[in-house]
């Protein structure tokens, strides 16, 4: 399998963090990320670290929510710098008041927002936007760490379990074969959910295959019924550490004689988890894509559409 610019990974996370340079940013009591796809997925990955410290809001869309105000530090983020949702959300929340930031590797962002006056940290290119992903996160956490500070501890075994997950190879690899031809249900506990948005958007993305998400404990009240009958899917239970619900969960699986692909993510605290399971299940969509004979760096439809809307605002 190819691994494009995962190799790099941990070696891009680390010359990023820390190495971002910004003006005085007022303290927020709340912040906002915008981004779409392989851009937005920092959004949901930074919510599940440190939603529970600050009120973290996602946005994938072109306008921001009525409370947005002085008090929202706005982090937007767009690989390209052209996505048209992310332009209009952010400067919808600048006028709101919201401190906003750029985090990109050019295109209409960076310009638009310097002649605007809107710090831009701009960050390397890689393969396509996805593959982006380390510059993109770290950048924002950096963002972060100085807008309310961040654990750097806990940064760094993030690093160390994309490293962890580079010599999973083999794992990832297993899995991807287990996953072709079929759609992967994707079970995962609610507290890493970012894994699994990731996960899908990739196995779309990479191995050009559907995926469903479904997070623990709400789909325990709604996907787990889908149990009682076959379908053309293949379970993935993705655990994150000791959790009684997953145990449940796990059990009514065997009851019904469902045989999941498990994943037990590897990593200290829940940043390192993400970072785990977001590597190694980015290779598995990779070694998916090379069985498949898909070219994984490819999103025709995705470019298409982005020439059709043009500007949206
Ligand atoms: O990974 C991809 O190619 C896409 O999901 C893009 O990230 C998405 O279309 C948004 O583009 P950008 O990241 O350039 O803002």
């Amino acid at each position: 399998m190819n691994p494009l610019d995962y190799r790099q990974w941990p070696t891009t996370s680390k010359s990023i963090y820390g190495s971002i340079k910004l003006g005085p940013i007022p303290r927020p009591s709340s912040i906002l990320i915008t981004g779409m796809g392989g851009s937005g997925i920092v959004g949901d990955v930074l919510r599940d670290y440190l939603g529970g410290r600050i009120p973290i809001h996602v946005v994938k869309d072109l306008t921001v929510p009525d409370w947005v105000d002085a008090s929202t530090l706005t982090i937007a983020i767009s690989y390209s710098g052209n996505t048209s949702e992310t332009i209009c959300s952010s400067l919808c929340a600048r006028e709101r008041g919201s401190a906003v930031i750029g985090v990109t590797t050019g295109g209409i962002m960076a310009s638009e927002f310097r002649r605007l006056g809107i710090q831009v940290v701009q960050v390397p290119t890689a393969t396509a936007p996805r593959f982006g992903f380390p510059q993109l996160l770290y950048a924002a956490l950096s963002i972060i760490d100085d807008a309310v500070g961040v654990n750097g501890k806990e940064v760094e075994e993030s690093i160390a379990a994309q490293e962890e997950a580079l010599r999973d190879v083999s794992l990832a690899e297993y899995v991807g074969e287990q996953l072709l031809g079929a759609v992967p249900y994707i079970f995962i506990d609610s507290r890493v959910q970012g894994v699994a948005v990731r996960f899908k958007n990739d196995l779309n993305e990479n191995a050009k295959t559907p995926a469903i998400v479904a997070p623990i404990p709400e789909a325990d009240h709604n996907d787990i019924v889908t149990l009682m009958m076959r379908h053309s899917v293949k379970h993935v239970l993705i655990k994150a550490g000791p959790n009684p619900v997953m145990e449940a969960v796990e059990s009514v699986f065997a009851d019904f004689s469902a045989d999941p692909v498990k994943l037990e993510l590897k990593g200290d605290g829940l940043l390192a988890k993400e970072l785990y399971g977001i590597t190694l299940l980015g290779m598995a969509t990779l070694h998916m894509a090379e069985k498949l004979g898909v070219d994984p760096v490819r999103t025709d439809p995705i470019d298409l559409l982005k020439k059709r809307l043009g500007r949206l605002c």
